[in-house]
């Protein structure tokens, strides 16, 4: 599949997309957490309107999408494939072609097949936010996480992330390997074997063992295992693989000791992060959140400018 970054001021994918082009949109961001601190929000997307088309289920992104949307101003249409016309047989272009045909200022769209974003993108002519595609990118998921990491930590550089779990289905390690990394962070990607995309070692640092990068880490993004987007088995167990992969109590606790954990959710509770390490004092999970709010404000307005 051709990766296309951005489509003018479309954002489909963070490969490609340069440091003080990354570091200009967390600024961005920044500034509108702070705006919504102190009360000094601006309606600048004030009488238009943006469309949330979601093919997929989503509780964090669709959400904050709408929040940002409503906290920038504008009005929210929020499309999903229940009870629409998909259901007669309409494609996937000519729904998303016909929804920007009503006028909205751009499109956030989720979808399960990787690539379609960018297909929307070049289908429509209002921008395009890609809000995860496939097992292709979520880029505001990686803007999101980089976010919280700078608050933390103030800079990247030096750091080590491991990202560890299901590589192989993961938007969300392919957008936080390209962001962390053109923000100067080292990259670990952590997967037994099977989740590993092939020719990722040539890429950056693989490892098959969590207990091999445990240490060295100050920060562990654990991902999700992607049941559903699993034909065949791709490990004997959910307790075999939270015993080799999962980040449990005594894992954590060999941790450096300010080192953090993070996941995009949903969490698999006790498969990839144990139930008390999600809800312990390492855990940013929670942040990265709320953090998507004043991103994707960040993401909408420059889509909208
Ligand atoms: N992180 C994330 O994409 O969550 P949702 O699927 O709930 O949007």
């Amino acid at each position: 599949m051709t990766v296309v970054a951005s489509v003018g001021r479309s954002l489909l994918g963070l490969e490609g997309i340069s440091r003080p082009a990354l570091e200009h949109l967390l600024a961005r961001a920044a500034e509108w957490k702070r705006a919504m601190g102190d009360g000094t929000l601006k309606p600048v997307l004030g009488g238009r309107f943006v469309a949330n088309m979601f093919f997929e289920d989503s509780t964090r992104t669709r959400s904050s999408f709408e929040m940002a949307a409503k906290l920038l101003g504008a009005e929210v249409l929020n499309w999903t494939a229940r009870g629409s016309s998909t259901s007669k047989g309409e494609t996937f272009l000519d729904t998303v072609r016909n929804v920007s045909a009503l006028g909205v200022a751009a499109l956030v769209v989720r979808h399960t097949a990787s690539g379609c974003a960018q297909l929307a993108a070049q289908a429509v002519d209002v921008p395009v936010v890609n809000a995860g595609d496939g097992t292709h990118e979520h880029p505001s998921q990686g803007l999101l996480d980089a976010f919280t990491l700078l608050e933390r930590w103030g800079r990247l550089d030096g750091r080590t992330v491991v990202i560890c779990g299901d590589v192989l289905h993961s938007r969300v390690a392919r957008s936080n390997l390209h962001a962390l990394r053109t923000l100067g962070a080292r990259v670990v990607l952590c997967a037994p074997p099977t989740l590993m995309p092939a020719g990722f070692d040539a890429l950056c640092e693989t490892r098959h063992a969590l207990d091999e990068v445990l240490e060295d880490a100050d920060a562990v993004m654990l991902l999700r295992v992607q049941l559903e987007r699993m034909a065949e088995a791709f490990f004997p167990s959910a307790g075999e693989y939270a015993r080799r992969f999962g980040l449990t109590a005594a894992r954590a606790a060999r941790m450096k000791p300010d080192a953090v954990v993070m996941h995009p959710g949903p969490i698999n509770r006790g498969v990839e992060l144990a139930p008390e390490v999600a809800d312990g004092p390492r855990s940013l999970v929670l942040q990265q959140v709320a953090n998507g709010i004043p991103v994707r404000m960040a993401v909408l307005e420059r889509a909208c400018a």
